[in-house]
């Protein structure tokens, strides 16, 4: 709900309000964000009040004695004007360096969908405020979308060019929340391969705390999900705000805090190799944020994300959809297989009751390990010669559905593909270009790379009985030629495109996304993947630690975990199947140990975990999800609960010869 009155304008999630002022100088602010609100009467006495400058601040205009821009809790900042904070927005052109935005207008109208980037849909409304520059024809548009009984509001802003002269867009976030401290603690992720997600927390101090990525992808590096929990608040009570970036390339999110402890959140594209250039008429917008407040502690928030994001972000084909069990055969063969070893995994995994079975790489090309064929998509016929279709068929037979690992956006320089189109790959065409995991990245910024993308997935995708693919993209940009200014953007847009097309003409094929696991786990990329393949680190301890990452702030429906191999490859410890289930079960299962290894005791094992599983799908992957603490307390209970059906994970990490007693 969006009301406005006079200067003020109420934005109202189902629990939330937002409280945005114009002042008598005409600047934007934010005076309150807490509990739902529903008049706009007697509104005053929240506004902020500026009785004096404040020490050696800068008054911002004479108009208004004590205001300066550095106090003012600005949803949109530049310096110039006596704000200090890292701004917002950073223009610039050849007439002007210091920027001085003012409110023009504002509007309340239908949300809009964005033409290049994803965007929740289902808006209810969208509050949109102009703000003009004061001697130049230059605008920018705070854009707000409410959705009704949702705990969600999300934000993107324009820039609009009305000048002659060209303008430079350096940095625009996509939002900037200010806040009051409340002795906050800062939860962001960091993670690299085989160990994304982790979760770290700190008290928020003053500077500017930046979790970033400049790899290209969102990265495991921090994950664009991040959140402030007041210092009362516990995971079931009091004050948390969790926020998010819709996009899957360079973000750069921020705290920072001043000697005041007045608090700025920013939630932005990278700002680093981006420089955008608007001739007159021309417009730039930035991908969509959200953000949600909880007033009843870190799980309420995280439900209130997972609910959004599954009703409003993951394609709609999936919502609400249960997810088949799958079984890859990646961690029980890598490269090594051919036909006879495939259809026995096959007779194996129907014989447990697993619904799909998906083949992961090395079924095409060259590609015997990782160092040749990436890029050819034709089946390697000496490896199966009944080729896909065969496969598929066989699939069928057994009662399951099929699917097919690719990796797309990559090639091995050792592959037809490379021979062939050398130009495709991103360089700078200066240096030699630098390899990871043997292989070089398509540029997608590039259209006929798209098209390229969009016909291999699709024929290979239409070459058989294929009902799911797994996405990969197993290294990040180097040697890039950013002459424009907005290559990384473009890749993404690029990306997106040739995304929604495969989408168009496959709307019904389940798509997982992967990038060696999770480094490129983001709302840009469920909005095309209902799931996403959390991490090749399968050890059940540390994926206890994985899925407490994602869970906070995605739901469990697009997380997915397999029980992988008794001894874990990455971490070499050996759990018992029983452990590897408890920890998995809770999101989208699969399997992926070799199933010509196990005996008669645990193929039973198996098939009662999956009968289990089966039976409660629908709560472990649609349920309402809390988590009692974070692991490196040593244990932890999760819990999951739908229509009444309550089914809780309770971990721990050693065994204490003393415990005391504990109820769940
Ligand atoms: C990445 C993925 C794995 C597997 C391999 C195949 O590492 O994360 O799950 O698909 O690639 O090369």
């Amino acid at each position: 709900m969006i009301l406005q009155k006079d200067n003020h304008f109420l934005l109202s999630s189902k629990d939330t309000s937002l409280l945005i002022h114009v002042n008598e100088v005409k600047k934007v602010s934010l005076e309150y964000l807490g509990k739902r609100i529903d008049s706009l009467d007697y509104i005053d006495g929240v506004i902020r009040s500026y009785p004096y400058l404040q020490g050696s601040e800068i008054l911002y205009d004479k108009e208004k004695t004590g205001y300066s821009l550095n106090q003012a809790k600005l949803l949109f900042s530049t310096l110039g004007k006596g704000d200090f904070f890292s701004p917002s927005c950073l223009l610039k052109s050849d007439s002007l360096s210091v920027f001085d935005f003012c409110f023009d207008h504002a509007e309340i109208k239908t949300p809009e969908t964005l033409a290049s980037l994803p965007c929740p849909d289902g808006g209810e409304e969208e509050l949109v405020i102009t703000l003009k520059e004061k001697e130049k024809n230059i605008f920018v548009d705070l854009c707000f979308t409410t959705y009704q009984d949702e705990n969600v509001i999300s934000c993107f802003q324009r820039v609009r060019n009305e000048e002659k002269e060209a303008l430079i867009v350096n940095k625009l976030a996509s939002l900037q929340i200010p806040l009051i401290n409340e002795g906050y603690e800062l939860y962001s992720t960091y993670g690299c391969w085989s160990g994304e997600l982790s979760v770290q927390h700190e008290k928020v101090t003053r500077g500017k705390k930046v979790m970033e990525s400049l790899c290209g992808w969102s990265s495991a590096r921090h994950n664009p999900f991040f959140f402030l929990k007041s210092e009362n608040a516990t995971f079931d009570e009091g004050h948390v705000i969790g926020f998010n970036l819709m996009y899957s390339g360079n973000f750069e999110n921020s705290v920072e805090m001043d000697a005041f402890e007045n608090i700025r959140v920013q939630v932005s594209l990278s700002p680093f190799s981006f420089e955008k250039k608007l001739e007159e008429h021309e417009c730039f917008i930035t991908p969509v944020a959200l953000f949600s407040n909880s007033q009843k502690g870190v799980n309420k928030m995280s439900q209130d994300f997972h609910s959004f994001i599954n009703r409003h972000i993951i394609p709609k084909e999936f919502r609400g959809k249960d997810r088949p069990i799958a079984y890859n055969n990646w961690e029980a063969t890598n490269f090594d297989f051919n036909q006879g070893k495939i259809n026995s995994l096959i007779k194996k995994a129907s014989e447990l009751g697993i619904e799909l079975f998906v083949l992961d790489d090395g079924w095409f090309g060259e590609r015997n390990d990782d160092t040749k064929g990436l890029g050819d998509w034709n089946v390697n016929e000496k490896k199966l010669p009944k080729g896909l279709k065969g496969l598929a068929e066989s699939a069928k037979k057994h009662g399951m559905q099929f699917g097919i690992w690719m990796e797309p956006e990559m090639v091995n320089p050792n592959s037809n593909l490379y021979q062939n189109h050398p130009d495709w790959v991103i360089q700078d065409s200066v240096h030699t270009l630098s390899e990871g995991r043997n292989q070089l990245v398509l540029n997608l910024a590039k259209k006929e790379v798209q098209d390229f993308v969009v016909e291999s997935v699709c024929s290979v995708l239409e070459s058989a009985d294929i009902s799911y693919l797994k996405w990969d993209c197993n290294r990040a940009i180097s040697d890039f030629k950013n002459e424009d200014g907005t290559f990384f953007f473009s890749y993404i847009e690029g990306l997106y495109s040739a995304l929604r097309r495969i989408r168009e003409r496959h709307p019904n094929v389940l798509m997982e996304n992967c990038a060696s696991g999770g480094n490129r786990f983001d709302l840009g990329m469920l909005s095309f993947f209902p799931q996403s393949w959390q991490s090749d680190d399968t050890d059940s301890y540390q994926r206890t630690m994985i899925q407490e990452g994602g869970s906070l702030g995605y739901p469990l429906s697009t997380l997915s975990n397999h029980v992988a191999c008794k001894v874990s490859k990455t971490r070499l410890r050996n759990t018992s199947l029983d452990t590897k289930f408890d920890v998995a079960c809770f999101g989208v299962l699969g399997y992926e140990l070799d199933l010509d290894d196990l005996s008669k005791l645990e193929m039973k094992i198996i098939k009662s975990q999956i009968e289990l599983y089966k039976k409660y799908r629908s709560v472990f992957q649609w349920g309402t999800f809390s988590q009692s603490n974070l692991l490196e307390n040593k244990e932890k209970q999760v819990q999951v609960e739908k229509d009444g059906v309550f089914l809780i994970g309770k971990y721990q990490t050693l065994q204490s010869a003393s415990p005391k007693e504990k109820h769940l």
